[in-house]
């Protein structure tokens, strides 16, 4: 089945065909990120603009680069959140467009849950997984039985891992997205040199939060000399890897599932996912990940997300169960 998926929820819009959710005809992105970086984060009214400026190009672009006659897609799956509302209702209102001109469905997709699926794109498996989505905006294990079965077992309570990134850059003067740049700088960095603390909750939940690390790092930053920055990047990024595969191995613990696919933009970080292929080897547990270009938003996550499901337009979170313990 051939699929046009949309993606508009945040600051990329994007495009792309994809047959049977594996074969990738076309896969075209177009960042906003210039538009936003002065602003030291996304501009929601600047980002739904951006989006409908760029939207009719990028679909001709995706069923350009995929060779095809538009007529030939069987469905069209559009992201209906979560995300900036302004913007997903310009895909969403491509999507319909489209719909009603070539006479196709038009499915709902879950941001969350199209991360996940980029892992389908590449690897040959399915459901049961536990899924740890991380993102700019998002954190979120889940657990999976089928297609349309996903519950999700803990999330963040406060700040999204991505977004820890982005102002721990912004506290260091870097621009914005910040998770590539916070990973270049804590290369040259000891991530045993500072000892950042464990989020831990009173009810002993599995449930994520970043914000008490954001705010050590903030006050490290205001008591250290330059040269030490590497070193507390090093540690803070560290403790974020610590922190996933301590969820991880709880939840794997907790479900007897020993698969665990790795989603969302946070994931294109090759330190973290170094620290997590090494854990998850020693425990025996089978780790999947996309490509760091499809762990960050693109549309043939969406597409794929579509073949195996995908729901009604007017449901702002399809398909999630929140059933924390
Ligand atoms: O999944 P995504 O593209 O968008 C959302 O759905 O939020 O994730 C974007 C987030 C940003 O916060 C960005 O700083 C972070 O992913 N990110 C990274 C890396 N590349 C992108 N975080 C850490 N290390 C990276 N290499
Ligand atoms: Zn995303």
């Amino acid at each position: 089945m051939l699929i046009m998926g949309i993606e508009t929820s945040c600051d990329e819009t994007a495009v792309a065909v994809v047959k049977d959710g594996k074969k990738i005809f076309s896969n075209v992105t177009v960042t906003q990120i210039p538009y936003h970086r002065r602003y030291g984060g996304v501009v929601p009214e600047i980002a739904a603009r951006k989006h409908l400026e760029a939207i009719n190009s990028v679909i001709e672009e995706a069923v350009f680069r995929a060779d095809i006659d538009a007529r030939h897609i069987e469905k069209i799956a559009v992201t209906v959140g979560p995300g900036l509302m302004s913007s997903l209702l310009v895909g969403i209102t491509a999507a319909r467009t489209m719909g009603i001109i070539y006479g196709k469905p038009v499915v709902g997709i879950n941001h969350i849950l199209a991360h996940l699926y980029a892992n389908f794109l590449f690897h040959d498996l399915g459901p049961p997984y536990i899924g740890l989505v991380a993102s700019g905006g998002h954190c979120d294990l889940i657990y999976s039985t089928s297609h349309n079965e996903f519950n999700v077992l803990a999330s963040t309570r406060d700040d999204a891992p991505g977004e820890t990134f982005d102002k721990i850059a912004k506290l260091v003067g870097r621009p914005y997205p910040g998770g590539a740049e916070i990973e270049k700088i804590a290369k040259s960095g000891n991530p045993d040199s500072f000892e950042v603390p464990f989020p831990k909750f009173k009810d002993n939940s599995n449930d994520f939060s970043f914000s008490g690390i954001k705010t050590f790092v903030k006050n490290r930053l205001k008591e250290i000399s330059s040269d030490k920055i590497p070193d507390l990047m090093a540690s803070f990024q560290k403790k974020i890897a610590e922190i996933f595969i301590d969820r991880i191995l709880k939840a794997v613990e907790e479900k007897k599932c020993m698969r665990v696919l790795l989603a969302g933009g946070v994931m294109a970080n090759s330190y973290i996912i170094s620290h997590l292929e090494e854990e998850c080897s020693r425990n025996s547990i089978q780790l999947f990940i996309p490509p760091p270009e499809f762990c960050t938003d693109n549309a043939a996550m969406v597409a794929c997300r579509g073949f195996f499901g995908g729901g009604n337009l007017l449901v702002p979170q399809p398909d999630l169960k929140i059933c924390k313990k």
